[in-house]
């Protein structure tokens, strides 16, 4: 089937006011500067969508502070989509330039908090919660310029530490704890919790649909496949891991074949 009549033209992309070519450069050093690392926007991107979304973002900033006002939380720069639910608040910490997305459920409940750093992104609908009424469970930590896409839930009944720069795709689950189960005459939802830390080092890229069970450390600068199960261990730095149970399939410090 030819697909191209029902497709838009792309010279809606390509007009060059000469605006754009002045405000953009502009933008991109102000972005840049806020971030505190380079941010260049793609130039085909049309300006009446550029406005839109620093319309957007303005809004979502007066929400961010509005909220951490009211929660009196330390002022940070917080961009805040629609319909994010703080619960226990006063355990939630954030640096600079923090967004969270529509929908977003962020429980401070946890020993050590829930910190989100510098540049930190949680994606549209994403959970992260430590403790339920029986359990208080440790926390999260995740730092600079690190996101996850819409969707993830991080289950931080153990410490789940994710580095700096780490790249996560949509629908990833972290399971940092277990149910104990040796005990067959006692229902398992009253034989306890055992609190397994997860951590992710720097530079990692996680794909979509990853579920982490608890005691897993990825070390720096590692891949995990789209769809994989990773279990409990330690997987060396640069590895490229994929599958149910994850392996690693590669190392990004050994050449690649040759196809
Ligand atoms: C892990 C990944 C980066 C590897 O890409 P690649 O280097 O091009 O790897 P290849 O496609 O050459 O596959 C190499 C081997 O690993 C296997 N493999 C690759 N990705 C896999 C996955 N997600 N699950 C299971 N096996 C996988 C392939 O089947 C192949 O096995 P074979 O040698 O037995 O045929 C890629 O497959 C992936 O999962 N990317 C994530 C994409 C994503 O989720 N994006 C959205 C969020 S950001």
């Amino acid at each position: 089937m030819n697909l191209l009549p029902f497709c838009l033209s792309r010279d809606r992309l390509r007009s060059d006011f000469p605006l754009k070519k002045m405000a953009y450069p502009l933008l991109d050093a102000f972005i840049s500067k806020a971030k505190g690392r380079p941010y260049q926007i793609d130039q085909r991107m049309p300006l009446r969508n550029l406005a839109a979304s620093l319309v957007r973002r303005s809004v979502w900033m007066m929400r961010g502070l509005l909220k951490t006002t009211i929660f009196s939380l330390r002022p940070a720069l917080v961009f805040l989509g629609p319909r994010v639910i703080f619960r226990n608040a006063s355990g939630c910490s954030f640096g600079s330039n923090v967004t969270v997305e529509a929908g977003v459920l962020l429980d401070g409940l946890a020993e050590f908090g829930i910190h989100l750093s510098d540049n930190v992104s949680i994606g549209a609908y994403s959970i992260i919660r430590a403790s339920s009424a029986t359990h208080i469970g440790q926390g999260l930590y995740m730092g600079r310029n690190s996101s996850c896409d819409a969707y993830s839930f991080f289950g931080a009944g153990g410490m789940i530490s994710i580095g700096e720069d780490v790249i996560m795709g949509q629908h990833v689950s972290f399971h940092a704890e277990t149910h104990l189960y040796a005990d067959t005459t006692k229902a398992m939802r009253l034989q306890g919790i055992q609190p397994l830390p997860i951590t992710i080092e720097d530079d990692c890229w996680v794909g979509a649909n990853v579920t982490f069970l608890g005691g897993v450390t990825i070390g720096r600068g590692s891949i995990v496949g789209a769809g994989s199960l990773v279990r409990a261990g330690e997987y060396p730095p640069y590895s490229v891991l994929a599958g149910v149970p994850a392996r690693v399939i590669r190392s990004r410090l050994a050449p690649l074949p040759e196809s």
